[in-house]
């Protein structure tokens, strides 16, 4: 939530702020501002409610001078709602010195009860105004910014990503972080700070990830890292493995729509270097081994879509690994007295890598002695930092806030871990694990063929464009996929989802079920358990004889689902695992394109941001 931007270099910064802030809008869109900095200390500062192409126009129709060291921000509102003046930059010392600040300061209050008392003034209802006057404050002290800020840290609880400028110290950016993100961007001549590496990608891929409770002073040529006490850091440098154009919208109408294309290549780049002779080589745990031999439980934390991949991961690492296995919402997990120990493995499963919820659950369970493994898509990331170990998902970049290729090459990982783990065990025979891996190379091609439904499901959801309520049913492996359709429409279209497991109906929720009420029913391949299969058809039946409008998402060819069901959305034939992740695509479709039948912005739903790095 929020995104931040930080430059010092030799050109003006404003250019590389608006820039940065475009590809960090999917963070938070309520407001943006920014603060620039010229080399005779002339401080400028701009902020303006709404998306960031308000701010723009602003800038455009009243030019701020330029100057070579400058801060940007994209907001989602936490305290105080999205006004221009609660946008960021907020000032101190005397308007000398211009602060930003993603996360949430816990303690703001008694701090700004203290300053009060002192006689400090407040134009915003923000926390971080009590974040920039406490740093005016220090710098009239200290003479020196980073001096100041650590100062300050020290006393603020909860989380932040802090960054300042000064007009006395023209060509320098200072940051602090606690619980958020934030990397360097090293450049040549000049350096860049950022929430993610999509910040500054367009300049330079090179980049530190910045550790937790650390301090860093950019300028031009230099970059210093020290925790808050005040000692050095070496930072670790690495290279970002996409470029700027991946994550552009390119010729598509919305990044989510480009994302689902890209799902093919998802599954392929997350395969990619980990299957060879028909085994599953996962270099990642190599250094966690010994320990993975051990376990004898695993729980699984995410929130979300995370949380369904990972609900689809439980069928698969139980049935190949038979280790037990839990899903858990991260922040449910945290906030009870969850029972783990050095035999459990906890997997955690984030897109962002910065999801709050599940850092602080990862964090509790290593606490309370637990291995922590992460899934994660963003290089460097800080849960994937925190955890012991890490397998990237290199599904590239997602910038449309609704989760699509993510969950997919999650679920893949998943996959590839359970049958890791059945290797390990013996649990599974070598030849089923080698067919397992033969099928998921498959599995780009035939998601090719899937997303070519993409104009049934349009006509579908004009159709349905002014639907009030969509129910979403599945059993098994389905499940998970029937809650994940259920979010994105929800998310996107704004209307009323439900995901069922579809046994569950009879015990309440068919009374939902009148005349005409759509339900998307994903249907098993009756190759896979003709028993499952079955029990789905009934299902369909049961709310059929009630009058429900059903869409069934089935095999090609099933013929026992063409009586009853209202529309069949056809998948190819694969085997039972996969078929849910060839099943998800048409659900994405079709809360993106109800969501644009609509008139909404299906990239920007309201009141989300793509990485929810507060509470
Ligand atoms: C839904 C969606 C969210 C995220 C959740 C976790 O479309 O995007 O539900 O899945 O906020 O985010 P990550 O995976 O970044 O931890």
């Amino acid at each position: 939530m929020c995104g931040i931007v930080g430059y010092v270099g030799d050109r003006g910064s404003l250019d590389v702020l608006l820039g940065g802030l475009g590809r960090l809008e999917y963070r938070g869109y309520d407001s943006a501002g920014v603060a620039v900095l010229d080399a005779e200390g002339h401080l400028g500062t701009r902020k303006r409610a709404g998306r960031l192409s308000v701010l723009a126009d602003n800038l455009i129709a009243e030019p701020l001078p330029d100057g070579a060291t400058g801060i940007g921000h994209t907001r989602w509102a936490t305290h105080g709602g999205p006004t221009d003046g609660n946008a960021h930059p907020h000032l101190g010392d005397d308007g000398k010195l211009a602060l930003i600040h993603n996360g949430i300061i816990e303690n703001f209050a008694e701090l700004k009860a203290e300053l009060l008392a002192q006689g400090d003034e407040f134009t915003s209802e923000t926390d971080t105004e009590v974040a920039a006057l406490l740093v005016g404050r220090a710098y009239r002290e200290t003479g020196d910014l980073t001096e100041a800020l650590r100062r300050v840290v020290a006393r603020l609880e909860g989380a932040f990503t802090l960054l300042a400028v000064h007009r006395d110290q023209p060509g320098v950016v200072v940051g602090a972080r606690r619980n958020s993100p934030l990397v360097i961007g090293l450049g040549e001549g000049e350096n860049f700070l950022g929430s993610d590496v999509a910040a500054f990608v367009e300049h330079t891929r090179r980049f530190v990830a910045i550790g937790q409770d650390q301090i860093v002073t950019i300028r031009p040529d230099s970059v210093e890292i020290s925790d808050f006490d005040g000692n050095a850091v070496e930072g670790e440098e690495s290279e970002v493995s996409w470029d700027a154009s991946a994550a552009e919208k390119g010729g598509w109408s919305s990044f989510m729509a480009k994302e689902i294309s890209e799902e093919p290549e998802a599954v392929r780049n997350t395969l990619l270097g980990r299957v060879h002779d028909g085994r599953v080589v996962l270099p990642e745990l190599d250094g966690i081994a010994e320990v993975l031999a051990g376990i004898d439980r695993i729980v699984v934390l995410g929130a979300g879509t995370a949380s369904y991949s990972g609900l689809l991961g439980k069928y698969a690492l139980e049935e190949w690994a038979r280790i037990p296995v839990e899903v858990e919402l991260a922040h449910e997990f945290h906030y009870r007295s969850p029972v783990v120990n050095e035999r459990t493995l906890i997997v955690s499963i984030s897109q962002s890598g910065e999801t709050m919820d599940t850092l602080l659950a990862v964090r509790e369970a290593a606490r309370l002695g637990a291995k922590t493994l992460s899934i994660c898509n963003t290089q460097g990331a800080t849960i994937a930092r925190e955890s012991d170990a890490v397998i990237y998902t290199h599904a590239g970049p997602e910038v449309a806030v609704a989760s699509t290729k993510a969950f997919v090459a999650q679920a893949v990982a998943l996959y590839l871990l359970g049958l890791w783990f059945a290797q390990l065990r013996g649990s599974v025979p070598a030849e089923r694990i080698a067919g397992v891996l033969d099928d998921l190379s498959h599995l780009p091609e035939q998601f090719q063929e899937v997303l070519g439904v993409e104009e049934q499901i349009r006509t579908l959801a004009r159709w349905m464009s002014d639907t009030r309520a969509v129910l979403f049913l599945g059993r098994n492996v389905g499940y998970p996929v029937a809650l994940e359709g259920a979010l994105k429409l929800k998310e996107l279209a704004y209307i009323h989802a439900e995901g069922f497991a579809a046994g569950e109906l009879k015990h309440g929720p068919i009374a939902l079920i009148e005349p005409g009420q759509p339900v998307f029913v994903v249907v098993p391949s009756p190759r896979g358990s003709a028993k499952l299969h079955s029990k789905v058809v009934s299902n369909i039946q049961e709310i059929r004889a009630r009058g429900a409008r059903v869409i069934a998402i089935a095999e090609k060819g099933d013929a026992a689902v063409l009586p009853y069901a209202d529309e069949v959305i056809p998948i190819p034939l694969v085997s039972p695992f996969l078929e849910p992740l060839l099943a998800v695509a048409p659900l994405q479709m079709f809360a993106l394109e109800l969501a644009a039948a609509k008139g909404l912005d299906v990239d920007k739903p309201r009141n989300l941001a793509k990485s929810v790095t507060v509470e």
